[in-house]
């Protein structure tokens, strides 16, 4: 037990939970990427359709059967990660700085030079934590559009929602800019983390920085492309059209919640058999 504290606590084992931890979040955001490649249709209708089945699915997931529905069980392990990675990262800068005296000096060992991804690590994670708090509050948690998907049923409409977002030509540019920042944050934690791991092989190491950089470009281009996009999208007439028909759907979709609510609130008493105890939506 005694083991585990000292390495939690040690500079080493800090930095490789970071970069284990960096590396989860890394895969997450290469499927996040190629899952808002749906953004690039620019048939409205198709597009709409495509990518809010695809959110859809993404939150009904439940394969297992789990009493609690799996996409919050992701969602948990990804603020711990993220809580975790931004968590060491200002403890080990801080007690840097303590160790050198407060004087700002750190190489990067193997090449024995300071980059500038390098030198702006914490700056650029931090400018990444203030792009996911509004992130999410402008979409996760943001304007509530409604569509009929194909199965008849009233749903939140992600897509526009998205799209609305990238409709202000200032949101557009931080997304352009943020994604500059976020390829340029991987670039350096790519080779960094293998190094943590004591990976430095002569011929692997310059693999693996082409590699980290090619996965950064990528990442970077891809996230900023699509933001592109939605801008575009979002700038088509017929955007409008379908912001008012989500409007039209509000009092349908009131009613529906509330049938919903009523049909879980029903149940059976097993000791009284066919007695069925249920509420009245209309009431
Ligand atoms: C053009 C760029 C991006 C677009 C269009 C986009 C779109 C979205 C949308 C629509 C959601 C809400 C999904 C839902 O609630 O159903 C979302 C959630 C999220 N996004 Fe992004 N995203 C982009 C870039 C990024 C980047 C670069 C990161 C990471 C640094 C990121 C991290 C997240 C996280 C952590 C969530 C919450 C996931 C969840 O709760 O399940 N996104 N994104």
């Amino acid at each position: 037990m005694k083991w585990i504290i000292t390495y939690l606590t040690s500079s080493i084992g800090k930095k490789q939970i970071m970069g284990c931890t960096g590396a989860f979040l890394a895969l997450f955001i290469f499927g996040h990427m190629c899952g808002n490649f749906q953004l690039l249709n620019f048939d409205q209708a198709s597009a709409q359709a495509s990518y809010n089945a695809y959110t859809e699915f993404l939150t009904g997931f439940n394969p297992l059967h789990f009493p609690v529905k799996m996409i919050y069980l992701i969602e948990l392990v990804l603020v711990g990660a993220f809580a975790l990675h931004i968590f060491l990262a200002v403890k080990l800068k801080i007690e840097n700085k303590k160790a050198r005296g407060g004087i700002e000096y750190e190489v990067n060992a193997r090449k024995g030079k300071k980059t500038f991804a390098t030198f702006t690590m914490i700056w650029s994670g931090l400018f990444i934590l203030g792009f996911l708090v509004q992130h999410l509050m402008m979409l996760k948690f943001g304007e509530h559009y409604l569509y009929v998907n194909a199965e008849g049923e009233i749903v939140r409409d992600m897509w526009l929602t998205t799209i609305q977002m990238f409709a202000n030509p200032g949101w557009a540019a931080f997304y352009v800019v943020s994604m500059f920042v976020i390829g340029l944050h991987l670039f350096h934690a790519i080779s960094s983390a293998f190094q943590t791991m004591g990976i430095a092989h002569q011929k692997w190491t310059p693999i693996i920085d082409i590699a980290g950089i090619a996965y950064s470009v990528i990442v970077a281009l891809g996230f900023g492309i699509t933001a592109v996009a939605a801008f575009y999208l979002a700038n088509q007439p017929g955007t409008q059209a379908l912001i008012e028909k989500s409007r039209s759907l509000q009092p349908q979709y009131e009613q529906m919640k509330l049938e919903k609510a009523a049909k879980k609130a029903s149940f059976v008493i097993p000791s009284v058999g066919e007695v069925q105890v249920s509420f009245n939506a209309e009431i």
